[in-house]
């Protein structure tokens, strides 16, 4: 089926779409983006993605061609006339398609930002069989720039990073770096030992995950202790449990860290109550 997308203020089919060759998102990864569920057919913690995109923007000094009212509007348009029930909207924002290559940023009251949203139908994004059985990861350094909170399109090291892990017959890598796990490739990462959910401090090492954020305030209501500070891949080998967080895995039970199995080598009890707490919490705010 060929999808409705959302370009520069059209809605148009996805083959007919087009976004210059000059568009600094393209030559120079020059844009911001940001991916919300739908479930239900309604938007997943959009206020925070929304927020975050503002954030990201203001960091790099971005104009936003839309507002948050016109922003929401487009999403809901997407999502009814893709007819998505379960899936994703992508966003991106880039800082537009002055008239040739160059380093220096275009004068945004000559050259507007792009936007352009599309949907990703997942059916079945809630019930996904990798919760079930949990996933396995390895670690690989993070050789990535240093403001990793800014949601930025430059995405080929943590490509790089999935493709390490498919050659290495797992399904994800966690990065490192001065010994200290930082993130996933495109999620939050945490162990759990004795009871205490562990995950690394916010900053400038790891994007600030909108899913991050509401399964910690979940955990915290749910009289969970959550400490926010950096572990080691040692540390997770011996954790008994561990999980990545995002607005596409919700909550993803990890039951192998570099070959060692984590606790019984399924998903352990946190992971699960936390992910179903995060599906009832978040489908009843959608919006
Ligand atoms: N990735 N860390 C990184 C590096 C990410 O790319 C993501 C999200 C997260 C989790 O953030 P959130 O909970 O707001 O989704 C953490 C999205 C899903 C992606 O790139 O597809």
């Amino acid at each position: 089926m060929t999808r409705t997308v959302y370009v520069n203020g059209e809605y148009l089919p996805e083959n007919e779409a087009k976004i210059s060759i000059f568009d600094r998102g393209f030559l120079m990864a020059d844009g911001i983006y940001e991916v919300t569920s739908v479930l239900d057919g309604k938007l997943i913690d959009f206020a925070g993605h929304a927020a975050r995109l503002e954030r990201s923007a203001n960091e790099l000094d971005l104009a936003l061609p839309v507002d948050m009212d016109e922003l929401i509007e487009i999403h809901r348009k997407l999502v009814e006339l893709n007819g998505i029930e379960e899936g994703m909207v992508y966003l991106q924002v880039t800082r537009g398609a002055p008239a040739d290559r160059d380093f220096a940023f275009p004068d945004p009251d000559e050259v507007p930002s792009s936007i352009v949203l599309f949907t990703q139908n997942k059916p079945g994004l809630a019930e996904s069989p990798a919760a079930k059985t949990g996933i396995k990861v390895i670690s690989i350094e993070d050789v990535r720039w240093g403001r990793r909170d800014i949601k930025t399109v430059q995405l080929l090291y943590p490509s790089m990073g999935k493709m390490m892990a498919k050659k290495a017959g797992v399904d994800d890598a966690w990065m490192v770096e001065d010994g200290k796990v930082t993130e996933g490739t495109s999620n939050n990462a945490y162990i759990v030992k004795n009871g205490t959910i562990i995950t690394r401090h916010l900053g400038n090492e790891i994007l600030a995950g909108i899913t991050r954020n509401a399964v910690l305030r979940f955990a915290q209501e749910a009289q969970m202790k959550v400490e926010e500070r950096s572990f080691t891949i040692d540390e997770a080998k011996d954790a008994d449990e561990a999980f990545v967080t995002s607005a596409s895995t919700f909550v993803m039970p990890v039951v192998e860290v570099d070959g060692a199995q984590i606790g019984e080598g399924t998903p352990g009890p946190v992971a699960t109550r936390l992910r179903e707490i995060y599906l009832e919490e978040s489908r009843k705010a959608a919006v």
